[in-house]
């Protein structure tokens, strides 16, 4: 078991190896039994964490505080517009005067070319660790949720058929890095992940060969396709979950709300949707997950979501417990 984490940055989890994933992983099981049984986990006393948000969030935010409250420590909301940032203050400046005043930074940026580039400045002068709560390219917090989900529901990694299928949405133009996480993470677990999505909504050229590259070296495959249906057939777990056209939105201007959600090319394929009867295709034991929040009966039938295979809720409320177990062992821990 690896165990040294203290002080080391959280930005992506391609950072951290197989055995420490697995630490990860193990602490996050650690501590949702403590949570069930009510055992104080006061690993994080006095210790104070800055949460920067450019953007909206349930899971993430609510994760984070309440899980270092759980763990005896303090975090504190910023609100990026009410920061001075909007004035421009640099992400050094912010990350050196923060790292002076507690132990810990974690920042959610998604602009896309912006959001990785803002993180990875800051964590080039923080004094303490940076957490990515999600970028432009990254959400390593929800990608170990997920993890730990499939675990938890099958006992096993390996071997599993698990799909990330594009999704139709109207809600908004939703990040790459929800999938991208996914596609890089889930192969070094030897499973054999399929990428679906329609022409148009590709990842881009060196995730892939990443992804591959981690198959080859762990054991797992990865299988890009159009074919939504043969995605479906078989699998054991289907993510079905909108990403935009990262391509056109690279430009900044769908930041800047310069494109629209719906256009022509995103209504041909409203069809890209979850529903019963593509369920019916997957694994008789097959379920669906989603990092939420879910565009309901645009990405998925209600009847899916609220459904017998559906573990959205439990993929959630891991959120927490992989939130605590990533807190304590890089702001706590030896
Ligand atoms: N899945 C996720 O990151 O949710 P929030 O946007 O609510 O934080």
């Amino acid at each position: 078991m690896k165990s040294y984490f203290r002080g080391r940055h959280f930005i992506n989890l391609e950072d951290f190896d197989r055995e420490e994933v697995d630490t990860l992983l193990e602490v996050s099981f650690d501590l949702k039994k403590k949570f069930a049984m009510g055992e104080a986990t006061p690993y994080l006393l006095y210790k104070t964490l800055f949460l920067i948000f450019f953007e909206q969030s349930t899971r993430t935010r609510n994760s984070m505080e309440a899980g270092l409250a759980q763990l005896g420590g303090h975090a504190n909301y910023l609100d990026s517009s009410t920061m001075q940032v909007s004035h421009g203050e640099t992400a050094k400046d912010t990350a050196v005067i923060l790292s002076g005043f507690g132990h810990a930074i974690a920042c959610r940026y998604c602009n896309w070319g912006y959001g990785n580039r803002y993180l990875t400045e800051m964590a080039r002068w923080a004094k303490v660790p940076v957490m990515n709560l999600q970028c432009d390219l990254y959400h390593p917090f929800q990608a170990l949720a997920d993890l730990m989900t499939m675990k938890e529901k099958f006992g096993r990694l390996d071997r599993l058929k698990v799909s990330i299928i594009w999704a139709y949405a109207e809600s908004h133009k939703k990040p790459i890095s929800v999938p991208v996480s996914q596609v890089l993470l889930f192969p070094r677990y030897g499973m054999d992940v399929v990428l679906a999505h329609p022409k148009g909504w590709e990842l881009p050229d060196w995730v892939i060969a990443q992804a591959r590259g981690n198959a080859e070296k762990y054991g797992g495959t990865v299988t890009v396709t159009d074919d939504e249906e043969a995605a479906y057939r078989g699998a054991h777990v289907v993510i079905p979950k909108n990403w935009g056209n990262w391509v056109t939105d690279q430009t900044g201007l769908a930041a800047a709300g310069a494109v629209k959600v719906v256009d022509e090319k995103l209504l041909a394929h409203r069809s890209w949707k979850c529903t019963q009867e593509k369920m019916a295709w997957t694994d008789r034991d097959g379920v669906y997950m989603h990092a939420l929040p879910a565009d309901r009966n645009h990405e998925v039938e209600d009847e899916v979501i609220d459904g017998p295979r559906s573990v959205v809720y439990d993929e959630a409320e891991n959120r927490l417990h992989t939130a605590k177990a990533v807190m304590t062992l890089l702001m706590g821990g030896r």
